[in-house]
């Protein structure tokens, strides 16, 4: 799995980067135009800074993902570079505003997309790292259902309307999971 922070922190520098090559640009336009280039290509590193920190700050919350979604990052983030080198200076701002506020979206929604690989984490202590224990002596083997079957068992769990002697220890551990955060997990363990 490729590293999130990593990714993260060679797309800010990139940006910041793409930032510098506009400044290039401005001073090799004409002297007339200097200082309103030189302002625009200002405000533009200023918003490229206050983006790239909003990226980091919400990198830092994110612990892990998948791959796939790392990608979709950094697509985006290319993306964003490639606006901005083909923009030109009087729409710059706008743009960058723009395509800013969809970097830190895609950002966001990775946060908001339950992580199965992160839900069953709390799951292994008894239930093995491939569901492949007994858990507490007690339960069946999970290993080997498929994904209607765990998710009927988790909701059921949940509402209270599944599960032997041990059902109330199990509906501690999904009753704070949502719908989609089941059917991710589920879909998951079936796949051990
Ligand atoms: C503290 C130990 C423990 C943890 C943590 C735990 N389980 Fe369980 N699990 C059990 C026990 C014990 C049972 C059997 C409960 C019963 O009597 O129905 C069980 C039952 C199950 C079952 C149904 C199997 C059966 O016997 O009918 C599934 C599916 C399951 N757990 C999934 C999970 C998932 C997914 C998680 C993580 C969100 C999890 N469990 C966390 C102990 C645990």
């Amino acid at each position: 799995m490729i590293n999130k922070k990593l990714i993260l922190s060679i797309s800010i520098v990139a940006i910041i980067t793409t930032g510098c090559d506009d400044k290039q640009t401005a001073s090799n336009t004409t002297p007339s135009n200097k200082s309103t280039v030189d302002k625009v290509a200002n405000s533009v590193t200023t918003n490229i800074e206050s983006v790239a920190k909003k990226v980091e700050q919400i990198s830092q919350d994110v612990q892990e993902s998948t791959e796939p979604t790392v990608n979709d990052i950094a697509k985006k983030v290319k993306e964003v570079q490639k606006t901005v080198s083909e923009t030109t200076t009087e729409d710059i701002k706008e743009k960058i505003t723009e395509a800013s506020a969809s970097v830190v979206k895609v950002v966001k929604d990775t946060i908001a997309t339950p992580n199965a690989t992160v839900l069953y984490k709390k799951c292994a202590g008894c239930h093995g790292a491939k569901g492949e224990k007994v858990a507490l002596g007690k339960s069946q083997i999970i290993k080997g259902w498929d994904s209607v079957k765990i998710t009927d068992a988790l909701k059921g769990y949940k509402a209270g309307t599944y599960g032997g002697a041990m059902k109330g220890l199990m509906k501690s551990q999904v009753s704070s999971m949502s719908d989609k955060e089941i059917e991710t997990l589920s879909t998951l363990i079936s796949t051990f």
